[in-house]
């Protein structure tokens, strides 16, 4: 198998969880903090060495094309008005050598059925896919997760997705896999179920918004019809690659927030508004001084 330069990003799900702020846009333009989700997860398939960015992309497509394209009038007004530094990170929203494309998902019908629409500009070569609405923060130092999943790539050649450990009340919310120990971090996964619920779960390793795939998996997302909830899932077309290929879960390094979720994308404004250089310092004054109210009360 080759070297992974491809990054498919689905973002054509209708985000009805954060309606109304999805109804025109959708919620992986979100933003914690000055940048939307969706940058996040570009800047860390950039981090993994990925320069073909593939957007699986549905009826609110416009924003994420206007945010990765050149915006003329915005930059010209920068200028004009003397902005160095805005204008610095208007240009600069993505590197110069990336290229990315845009595949309408003619209905949102899954999943599986976003990540199958990538085959024609994926064609035969590993590729990863990241969820953007998972959002991964990880500790100074250590290298982004797609980046430590590309790396494991490189020696074990094989599918890999990123999970974690959740509690059993929650598996009705993921993917989760049975699997036995293969070595430090990573599982040989033997099973996979889309949304179990809590005592039907064969286990409580959830896989989350990372994954890099084999090419394979587009013949068997092509032969699927619709499973949980009606939709086409990418956790079946995972199911059937795993009784052909060899398939490894990661336990990775890093915080997943999900942003999803209104509680999740709220924790992770706040871990964000506290790192940031510009809003860390106040903001942490804020939080102490909140608490100290609600203590007072
Ligand atoms: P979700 O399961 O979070 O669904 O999709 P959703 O529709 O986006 O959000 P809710 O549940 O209605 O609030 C997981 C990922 O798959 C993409 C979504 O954009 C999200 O990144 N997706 C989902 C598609 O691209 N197409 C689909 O048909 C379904």
């Amino acid at each position: 198998m080759k070297k992974i330069t491809k990054a498919v990003f689905p973002v054509a799900g209708l985000g009805s969880r954060f309606l109304p702020a999805t109804k025109a846009q959708p919620k992986e333009m979100l933003p914690i903090v000055d940048k939307p989700l969706i940058q996040y997860a570009v800047e860390e398939a950039v981090a993994a060495g990925i320069d073909e960015m593939i957007f699986i992309t549905g009826r609110n497509k416009r924003a994420i094309e206007d945010h990765f394209d050149k915006a003329y009038e915005l930059e010209s007004e920068l200028e004009a008005a003397g902005k160095e530094q805005l204008l610095e990170f208007v240009r600069n929203v993505i590197p110069k050598h990336i290229t990315c494309i845009y595949i309408r998902q003619s209905a949102p019908l899954g999943l599986g059925h976003a990540v199958l629409c990538a085959r024609p500009v994926v064609g035969n070569e590993p590729f990863a896919v990241l969820l953007a609405d998972d959002f991964m923060d990880t500790a100074p130092g250590r290298k982004p997760v797609l980046a430590q999943m590309t790396d494991i790539y490189g020696y074990e050649k094989c599918s890999i997705l990123a999970v974690q450990d959740v509690a059993r009340a929650d598996t009705r919310h993921y993917g989760i896999v049975s699997a036995s120990s293969y070595r430090a971090d990573l599982e040989l996964v033997s099973g996979i179920v889309e949304k179990p619920q809590p005592d039907e779960a064969p286990s409580t390793l959830a896989v989350v918004g990372r994954y890099v795939l084999s090419p394979k998996i587009f013949d068997y997302l092509q032969h699927l019809g619709s499973g949980a909830g009606g939709e086409i899932q990418l956790t079946d077309g995972i199911a059937a690659l795993m009784a052909a290929e060899r398939v490894l879960a990661y336990r990775y390094a890093g915080q997943r927030y999900d942003c999803g979720s209104k509680l999740g994308y709220l924790k992770a404004m706040t871990a964000m508004g506290l790192k940031h250089p510009e809003t860390g310092e106040g903001y942490r004054a804020f939080l102490e001084q909140m608490h100290l109210g609600a203590e007072a009360k």
